[in-house]
C-alpha cells in the first residue's frame, strides 16, 4: 500500500495487486488516512487527494499488469512464495519490463534462479513508512544488468526518494549494519543494564528512537526472522550461542507495536494518540535470563556497545564491495534508519574521534563477541592517520 501511495503521489500511475480484497481496501483505506490528515491541516488540497487515489488501481488479476514498465513486488518475506509469484509475474509482464523485489532478507540472487529473464531483476527495498523514509536500497543481483539497476534508480528518484546501489549479501547494506547493533543491545541487556536507559542514553546521542523502541516497531518477530538471516550469512560475528531478550519475547509470541506487547505496552489515549509504557513483563524474561548487574556499565560504554558493532560492519561493507563509498554509508544510514544527522552518519561519527581513539576504545569491549573486533580497513586508516571523509 505505500509503495502505490508513495508512487501515485508523485504522478506515476500505478496498479496494486494483491490475491484478497481485504488488503486492496486496507491499502486503499492507509493512503487515504495520510492524506485526510493531510488535507485536514491544510497541507494538500482535497483535489490532490483525489488525483493519488485515482492513480492506484486495485485488482486481484493480473491483467493490469500487461503493459506496466516496472514491478514492486512486496508479497509476504517468504522465499518460496516469492519465487512462485515472481515467477508467474514475469509471463504476465511485457518482455521490457523490470521486476524488483521489496524484500528485507531474501537474496536477490537466489530469487533471480526462477526467471528466465534475471538481468531484468533486482531488489529494490524500502523502508517503513515508505512515505516517510527517503531511502531505498535498490539491490544488485549476479545477474542484475546496469540498464536494470539505472531504471530502478530513475523509478526511485521519480518517486521522491534517494536511492542508494548496493551488491548482494544477507541484510544488504542497512540490516547488515543494523543486527549488529542490536546484538549490542543484547549483549547489553544480558549485562543487566535496564533497556530504559538504553533507549533513553541513545535518544541523547541522537537516535529518533531507542533501541528497544525500534525493536517493537520493526516488529520482535520480524527482527527475529532477520536476525536468524543474518546469523546464517555471518556465523562468526552474527550469531547468538546464548538466548537473548529478544528470543524470549519471540517465544512468548511478544511481537513489539504489532501486538502491542513488547518492551512496551502499546495503546491508545482518549484522543486516540498511540501510547506507550514499559511493560513490568519484561522483567520476569530477565530473570529467567538470569541478567547480571549492570554495574560499572558507563552510558560512554552502551554508546560504544551499540555503536562500535555498527561502525565495523560498516566498515565490512566496504571492504566487501556491498557499497562503493563511506558517503553512501552515512547517507543510508541517515535516511534509511533516522541515524542523527547532525552526527552525519557512522563514518562521519567514526572520523570525529579519530579512529586511534575508537580503536582504545573497541579494545575495551573486544571480549564480548567478533562484532567488536576491528577490521583490517580500519586498522590500517587508523595507522596512516586516514579520515572517511578526508577534509579537502
Ligand atoms: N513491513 C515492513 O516494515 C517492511 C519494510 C521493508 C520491506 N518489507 C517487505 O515487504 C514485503 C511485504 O511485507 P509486509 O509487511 O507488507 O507483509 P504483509 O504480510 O503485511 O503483506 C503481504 C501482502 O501480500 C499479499 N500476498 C500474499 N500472497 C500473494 C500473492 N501470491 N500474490 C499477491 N499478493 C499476495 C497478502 O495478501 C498481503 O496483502 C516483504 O517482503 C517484506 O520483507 C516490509
Amino acid at each position: 500500500g505505500g509503495v502505490a501511495y508513495q508512487s501515485s503521489y508523485r504522478g506515476i500511475p500505478i496498479a496494486m495487486k494483491d490475491i484478497a480484497q481485504a488488503q486492496l481496501d486496507l491499502g486503499m483505506s492507509e493512503a487515504t488516512k495520510i492524506m485526510q490528515k493531510r488535507v485536514d491541516r491544510g497541507r494538500m488540497k482535497s483535489q490532490k487527494m483525489a488525483e493519488v487515489l485515482t492513480g492506484i488501481t486495485p485488482t486481484l488479476s493480473y491483467e493490469n499488469l500487461a503493459d506496466v514498465d516496472l514491478v514492486v513486488e512486496a508479497v509476504v518475506e517468504k522465499e518460496s512464495v516469492k519465487k512462485i509469484v515472481l515467477a508467474e509475474t514475469e509471463k504476465k509482464i511485457s518482455e521490457k519490463a523490470i521486476l524488483t523485489s521489496n524484500t528485507s532478507t531474501i537474496s536477490i540472487t537466489e530469487l533471480a534462479k526462477v526467471l528466465t529473464r534475471p538481468e531484468q531483476f533486482c531488489g529494490m527495498h524500502f523502508f517503513n513508512p515508505v512515505h516517510r523514509m527517503p531511502l531505498v536500497e535498490i539491490i544488485r543481483g549476479e545477474k542484475s544488468s546496469d540498464a536494470t539497476i539505472a531504471a530502478t534508480v530513475a523509478y526511485a528518484a521519480a518517486m521522491g526518494k534517494s536511492p542508494i546501489v548496493v551488491n548482494d549479501c544477507p541484510g544488504f547494506l542497512i540490516n547488515r549494519v543494523l543486527f549488529p547493533y542490536f546484538a549490542g543491545f543484547s549483549g547489553l541487556v544480558n549485562d543487566g543494564v535496564d533497556f530504559l536507559r538504553i533507549d533513553k542514553v541513545m535518544e541523547k546521542f541522537g537516535w529518533p528512537m531507542g533501541p528497544a523502541l525500534l525493536l517493537d516497531v520493526v516488529g520482535i518477530d520480524t527482527s527475529f526472522h532477520a536476525g536468524g538471516v543474518m546469523a546464517e550469512g555471518f556465523p562468526d560475528r552474527m550469531s547468538q550461542d546464548v538466548p537473548t531478550i529478544i528470543s524470549k519475547m519471540y517465544e512468548h509470541e511478544w511481537y513489539g507495536k504489532k501486538n502491542e506487547k513488547g518492551f512496551y505496552i502499546h495503546s491508545k489515549d482518549k484522543k486516540g494518540k498511540p501510547k506507550k509504557e514499559p511493560n513490568p513483563g519484561i522483567a520476569d524474561f530477565l530473570q529467567d535470563l538470569g541478567v547480571g548487574s549492570g554495574e560499572g556499565i558507563s552510558d560512554t560504554d552502551i554508546i560504544d556497545r551499540m555503536m562500535l558493532p555498527m561502525l565495523m560492519e560498516s566498515s565490512r561493507c566496504l571492504e566487501d564491495n556491498i557499497v562503493e563509498t563511506p558517503v553512501e554509508v552515512d547517507m543510508g544510514l541517515i535516511y534509511g534508519l533516522g541515524f542523527p544527522p547532525f552526527r552525519g552518519g557512522i563514518f562521519r561519527w567514526a572520523d570525529t574521534f579519530g579512529l586511534n581513539e575508537l580503536l582504545q576504545r573497541a579494545e575495551k569491549h573486544k571480549a564480548l563477541g567478533k562484532v567488536y573486533e576491528p577490521t583490517e580497513q580500519i586498522m590500517k586508516m587508523a595507522k596512516d592517520g586516514k579520515l572517511f571523509h578526508p577534509l579537502e
